[in-house]
């Protein structure tokens, strides 16, 4: 069973308000010439909210971009060729809660020689309670975790992320950029339960926002481990990098009771940031100069920080990875 740092959402609503007021170190460090031209980036769930306008900020930026989202096709990619004037923009269908779907999008990408540059991790759910997918899983383990494990092994064995580990083709002058989108709620949950890995637990609202900061510690603990597997002899080959936006007032609360989402929705509209400025620390760790060749680095908003110490253990980043690993072995037959 999982704990997490806050027991319901609005304390850690409130707590996210406070975090809006504290300076940001590296707000300044973002220039507008930090461009992203002719680089290939990917965003998940960028056909709303913070996902939304991370893509738009990287089309603005010169970037070729890859729509992998659920819905809003085409309407999202026609809204963002309008809003920037790009027509580098495409669409292709991910589901994440399915294996077929995230095995399909991959394959795509592979058949057409296409080399990401750069892959955001957005896609997420706030959930009430627990919601079982077709492949038998809660939806929460899946979207927040486990198709992100999926995903990115995929396009890194096929070589469609270039990386010397698992697919021997990198380039010496293009080090891609994978960044995950977290939140800073992960710091004190519980530890990772592998006695109950993958296994669907019913549960509801009370433990729903334990469940959320859990499974971002547990995405972070997989970041981490990423990132030792793809540069294992101190030379940066690939960046993996984490980031908490901060509170974005974006759409996450749409499924929570209808009492809970006008509360929320009323102190998001008041208080919380829009996604285009919480963009602004993602797009600094996808084109800024200074993030090149690094990895492993944790932001709250424009702020260097450390994540939970448990995400650093690693042993429970060999074990998350070998759980996961045979968790896919068993459920989908593929490694
Ligand atoms: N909002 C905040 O205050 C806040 C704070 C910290 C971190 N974050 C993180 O920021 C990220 C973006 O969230 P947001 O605030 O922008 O919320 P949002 O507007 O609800 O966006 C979530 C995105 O994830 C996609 N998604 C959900 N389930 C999916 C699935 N099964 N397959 C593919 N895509 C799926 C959604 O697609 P559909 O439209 O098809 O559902 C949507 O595009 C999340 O990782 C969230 O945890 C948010």
């Amino acid at each position: 069973m999982s704990y997490g740092r806050f027991n319901n959402p609005i304390q850690a609503t409130l707590t996210g308000i406070l975090d809006i007021f504290r300076k940001q170190k590296l707000s300044g460090n973002l220039q507008e010439d930090d461009r992203l031209d002719g680089k290939v980036c990917l965003v998940t769930g960028s056909n709303s909210g913070l996902g939304f306008a991370i893509a738009a900020e990287m089309a603005r930026r010169g970037a070729s971009l890859i729509m992998a989202c659920r819905s809003g096709i085409p309407e999202a990619g026609e809204k963002l060729m309008s809003l920037t004037g790009s027509d580098a923009i495409e669409m292709v269908p991910l589901d994440l809660t399915k294996p077929e779907s995230i095995a399909q999008c991959c394959q795509n990408m592979t058949e057409r020689g296409i080399h990401l540059d750069i892959i955001v991790c957005n896609a997420g759910v706030a959930p009430p309670g627990s919601r079982r997918t077709d492949s038998g899983q809660d939806e929460i383990f899946m979207v927040n975790y486990l198709s992100k494990f999926i995903v990115l092994n995929r396009l890194l064995r096929n070589g469609t992320i270039r990386n010397e580990t698992f697919a021997k083709n990198s380039s010496p002058d293009q080090i891609p950029r994978i960044i995950f989108i977290s939140s800073d709620s992960h710091q004190n949950a519980s530890p990772i339960d592998f006695e109950e890995f993958g296994e669907y637990r019913p549960y509801g609202i009370r433990k729903a926002m334990n469940n959320y900061s859990y499974y971002k510690l547990v995405m972070n603990t997989f970041a981490t481990e990423l990132s030792r597997r793809l540069n294992p002899a101190g030379t940066v080959n690939v960046s993996v990098n984490v980031i908490c936006p901060g509170p974005v007032n974006s759409n996450i609360s749409r499924h929570a009771p209808r009492w809970l989402r006008i509360i929320l929705k009323f102190i998001f509209t008041l208080f919380f940031q829009s996604p285009d400025k919480a963009a602004k620390p993602v797009i600094y760790l996808a084109a800024s100069e200074e993030m090149e060749g690094t990895t492993n680095h944790y932001f709250h908003m424009f702020n260097p920080k450390k994540m939970d110490a448990k995400v650093y253990d690693e042993n429970e980043g060999r074990k998350l990875w070998e759980h996961s690993a045979a968790l896919l072995k068993k459920f989908y037959a593929t490694g």
